[in-house]
């Protein structure tokens, strides 16, 4: 099916928030970083302006910087006002309310779009969709996977996620997903089937905590490497 914008609700994380959910250390942060639906995340854009190595893929990226802002422009108010009747099920440690976390995404894409074109051109923002990425085995340090994979568990099947999580090891040497719940802010009805099933194919699988949480008790991340356990 083809990807068109009106399917898409722009919502773009930062640098910092990236950092947390994903437990991002120095060395993590100076390897070669794959970000998979990185959308209209500041993380390529931040972690380019310090040097550092990221290549962003996402559907999204077959869009100019216009058509991306408009569509932002069109989807802002909605999804600020959906998160007041369902404020308990965050957590208002970062950001005082909703309004507070709207202007934080705001500002954040803002930074995406000004960086956009260019990187686009540079080749940092590619257009592309899990679960087929154009990428070399072992292309990249590390895969990364911000509220797409778990999150969106009702529309992406389990199937999917399976040839998903196997593509990102395919081109990285570790990936990680974030987070583990899914909309409806519950475990991910695909976790536990994955983690057996990953497992049993000689991955190594860790779920491990982070210094982050903005969905209730959405504070841990899944780590994925093909080495096998020892244990
Ligand atoms: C909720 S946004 C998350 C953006 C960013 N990762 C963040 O955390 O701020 C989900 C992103 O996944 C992208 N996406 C949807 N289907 C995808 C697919 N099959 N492969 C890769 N990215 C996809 C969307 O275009 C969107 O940019």
């Amino acid at each position: 099916m083809p990807f068109t914008l009106d399917q898409v609700v722009p919502w773009g994380r930062s640098l910092d928030e990236y950092r947390r959910l994903f437990g991002l250390s120095e060395q993590d942060l100076a390897g070669s970083i794959l970000g998979v639906g990185d959308g209209p995340a500041s993380f390529n854009a931040e972690m380019t302006a310090q040097g550092r190595r990221v290549l962003s893929v996402d559907p999204l990226y077959a869009f100019s910087a216009a058509e991306i802002g408009r569509r932002i422009d069109e989807t802002y108010d909605r999804v600020v006002d959906q998160l007041w009747p369902i404020l308990d099920s965050y957590v208002w440690r970062d950001f005082a309310d909703p309004h507070a976390l709207g202007r934080h995404r705001l500002a954040t894409m803002q930074r995406f779009l000004a960086d956009y074109e260019v990187g686009r051109s540079q080749g940092r923002y590619v257009a592309g969709s899990l679960p087929t990425l154009d990428f070399a085995d072992n292309q990249f340090d590390l895969a990364l996977c911000s509220h797409l994979l778990f999150l969106y568990s009702e529309q992406l099947s389990y199937e999917f996620h399976l040839a998903a999580v196997k593509e990102m090891c395919r081109v990285a040497r570790e990936a990680r997903i974030f987070p583990l719940l899914d909309l409806a802010v519950q475990p991910s009805r695909h976790l536990a089937p994955l983690r057996a099933e990953l497992t049993g194919q000689g991955y190594q699988v860790t779920i491990a905590p982070v210094d982050y949480e903005f969905q209730r008790g959405g504070n841990r991340m899944m780590v994925v490497s093909k080495q096998r356990s020892n244990t």
